[in-house]
């Protein structure tokens, strides 16, 4: 492990001076490695991170090795011990599952490389085994979603039959939203989820699962909830082929409140998307300055996140970052 990053950017600040300032305050030798794995590019949140991730450590300061797993856990495993065996200063990464992880983390712990855990979290049992998570709170996701539903049944025909889009099978945002949205809800005899299943986050999963819920339930079905916006847009598809109007004869609310989740809006097709911030990039550089400097960190970052309905898509839209 290198020296504190404060130490070695001092003596280069020094140095330049001496030098005439012929040589930049970060040399190099002197920036903080940081090993980035990204979960894949499954969703146009998932793009808006990495580029959010890239940017921010595009600086002299870091030096960054980038790894794309394409949503799957063992080329994440391959890409952390790669990371250990250069022994890079920090590790960073969004894990595709929760659980699986203690293995390879404890290995980490033993080569000395704090680890940052980025959008998702992990289960292990070693608390020690990571020193931050920065990201949403996705029970809370959940929650919102069901309570924008509750607000916009009222006054509707009952019961309302939901199905649910899941995000990838074993994943944080998966389980975690699955978990607020039934929560809000399980008390409330009005609403019953009558099909749940993953479509792994992606518009093309999306639509192919839609597709076969509207095949089981023909017309009952009254609302989607989806995890992600994604799979809403792909899903929307297949209720246009299907014959019906989406955001109308079927109301969608999804999360992330990417753009195309706002042109949606603005179309009329989708009613409500809660948002994901993915842009975590310059908080994530902070927390991997601060680890490498050896200083405490929180256990939890998290971030500040809104919903938004069809009524406001259209002022909304020229503000989106995402
Ligand atoms: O982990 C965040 C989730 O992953 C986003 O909601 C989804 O779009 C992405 O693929």
């Amino acid at each position: 492990m290198r020296k504190p990053f404060l130490v070695l950017a001092l003596c280069g600040v020094l140095l330049a001076g001496c030098s005439g300032g012929g040589r930049s305050a970060v040399d190099a030798n002197e920036a903080i490695t940081v090993g980035f794995s990204q979960v894949g590019a499954e969703s146009e949140w998932r793009t808006a991170n990495t580029r959010s991730v890239k940017e921010a450590l595009a600086v002299p300061e870091f030096r960054l090795r980038f790894s794309d797993a394409q949503q799957k856990q063992e080329n994440q495993i391959k890409a952390l011990r790669g990371f250990i065996a250069q022994r890079v200063d920090v590790i960073a990464f969004s894990p595709v599952v929760e659980s699986g992880w203690e293995t390879v983390l404890r290995e980490a712990k033993a080569a000395g490389i704090p680890v940052v855990l980025t959008d998702r979290a992990v289960n292990v049992s070693d608390a020690s085994l990571y020193a931050t998570l920065i990201g949403s709170d996705f029970v809370e996701e959940g929650r919102r979603a069901a309570r924008w539903l509750v607000e916009d049944s009222e006054g509707r025909p009952e019961p309302v039959r939901i199905v649910e889009l899941q995000g990838t099978v074993g994943s944080a945002p998966a389980n975690d939203r699955m978990r607020g949205f039934k929560e809000a809800i399980e008390d409330d005899d009005r609403f019953k989820v009558v099909r749940s299943q993953s479509g792994d986050f992606t518009r093309a999963k999306g639509k192919e699962v839609m597709e076969a819920f509207l095949k089981a339930e023909g017309r009952n079905i009254d609302v989607l909830f989806a995890h992600n916006d994604d799979m809403a847009i792909g899903a929307i598809q297949a209720i246009e082929e299907a014959g019906l109007k989406p955001g109308t004869d079927i109301r969608i609310v999804s999360i992330d409140g990417v753009r195309g989740a706002f042109e949606a809006m603005k179309a009329g097709k989708l009613n409500a998307t809660v948002e994901c911030n993915p842009l975590l990039g310059p908080q994530l550089a902070q927390l991997v300055r601060d680890v490498h400097a050896g200083r405490a960190v929180p256990r939890r970052v998290t971030v500040d996140e809104g919903v938004f309905t069809r009524d406001q898509a259209a002022a909304e839209l020229p503000n989106r970052k995402y």
